[in-house]
Formats: structure tokens, sequence, C-alpha cells
């Protein structure tokens, strides 16, 4: 668990998720998919239930390559960030990152934190040895943060969002971690 103090005074708290927080993160998730659209979901259309992300959540917790991150503000949730490692031999050593801050959070440091939170994890693991991401092209912000903390190009999958009949390309990123 750590703290740091946002400009407002604000005390922020990165702590693993729990399956008590299922409810609560469903609903973050679902706004942040309608206040941003640079997400594969929009409004609506993040359709877990609490079961499934209690079910989720807690499998996540027994997988020694995968863990859930969330920012906490005064007991409330504020972002998140989450890592899925493989399941098998060959691709355990990889796997896909997520970050997300709710809107009246942007730029206030928290997707940074996150980012270093997951990253010192993942080299805590001594599993870890990539970590990938998509981002939709014209995402400046997440991908300067990402350009910021290390990540570097890796590719371009065309055409891999459709929003309304307007196809967006995902720019692939990816952070490698060597032992000491
Ligand atoms: C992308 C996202 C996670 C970034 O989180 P954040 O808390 O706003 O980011 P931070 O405040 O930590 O900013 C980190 C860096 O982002 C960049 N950044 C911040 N605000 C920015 C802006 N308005 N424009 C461009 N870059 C910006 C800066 O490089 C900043 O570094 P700094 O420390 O020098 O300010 C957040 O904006 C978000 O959840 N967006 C919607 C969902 C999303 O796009 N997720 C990523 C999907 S791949």
């Amino acid at each position: 668990m750590k703290r740091f103090c946002l400009k407002t005074g604000e005390i922020v708290t990165i702590r693993v998720a729990e399956k008590s927080d299922a409810k609560e993160l469903i609903g973050v998730v679902n706004r942040i998919g309608e206040e941003s659209e640079f997400l594969t979901f929009g409004r609506g259309e993040f359709k877990m239930t609490v079961e499934q992300e209690e079910a989720y959540l807690e499998a996540v917790s027994k997988q020694s390559n995968s863990v859930y991150f969330v920012a906490e503000i005064n007991g409330k949730i504020a972002g998140l960030v989450s890592f899925a490692g493989g399941t098998r031999p060959r691709t355990e050593h990889t796997g896909e990152l997520s970050v997300s801050v709710l809107k009246e959070y942007w730029g206030m440091g928290i997707g940074r934190r996150l980012m270093e939170e997951l990253i010192e994890w993942a080299k805590g693991t001594g599993i870890i040895r990539k970590i990938n991401l998509r981002v939709r092209k014209d995402n400046e912000r997440a991908i300067r943060l990402y350009k910021k903390l290390g990540f570097t190009e890796s590719g371009i999958i065309s055409r891999e969002m459709q929003v309304n009949g307007v196809f967006y390309d995902n720019l692939c990123m990816g952070y490698e971690i060597d032992p000491d």
C-alpha cells in the first residue's frame, strides 16, 4: 500500500483491489467508459455482473503474474490499473496492462503513480519480463504517460476499434524487464 498527496491536499492510497471492491469497480469502469472515448467500451457497454467481477478479482489475487491496483481518495476508487499475465508456461512472463482514472482526477499524477506501482510490482515478481499494452493511436495523454515511464512503441494494429462506423488504429507499446 502506498500513499501520496495531491496538490488539492487530498490523500491518494494505492492498494490491491479486493473482492469487496467489485460493485464499486463496475460503477467506476462504466463511468470512465462514458467519460473517455478511448476505451474498448462506451456508455453501458461494460457488462460484468458483481458476481463475475468478484470471481475475476479473486482469480487475479491467486495468480502470481496478475494484479489489480486501485487508487482511492476519501474511501472512493478514483483510478485503477490491472495486469493480466499469460496462463501458459510460454507466455507467463508477459501480459497486458490497462489503466484508467476518473476524469475529475485527470492530470493530477494518479495515472503515473498507478503505472509506477505496477512496474515496481512486475519487477518484484521475478516472473514478468515484459509489460504490453495497446492504446488508441490518438490517445495523446496516455501515450505521453507511457513514453515518460519508458514504454516503447512496437507496432500498429489497424482498425482495432470501430466507433459509430469510424475505424481507429491501436498502438502497441511495451516495457521490458531484465533482472538487475
Ligand atoms: C490516460 C490516463 C490513465 C492518464 O492518467 P492521469 O492521471 O490523467 O495522468 P497523470 O496526471 O499521471 O499524467 C501523467 C502524464 O500524462 C501526460 N499528461 C497529463 N495531462 C495531459 C494532457 N492534458 N495532455 C497531454 N498529456 C498529458 C503528461 O505526460 C503527464 O506527465 P507529467 O507528470 O509531466 O504531468 C487518464 O487520462 C485516463 O484514464 N484516461 C481515460 C482512459 C484511458 O485513456 N486509459 C488508457 C487506455 S490505453
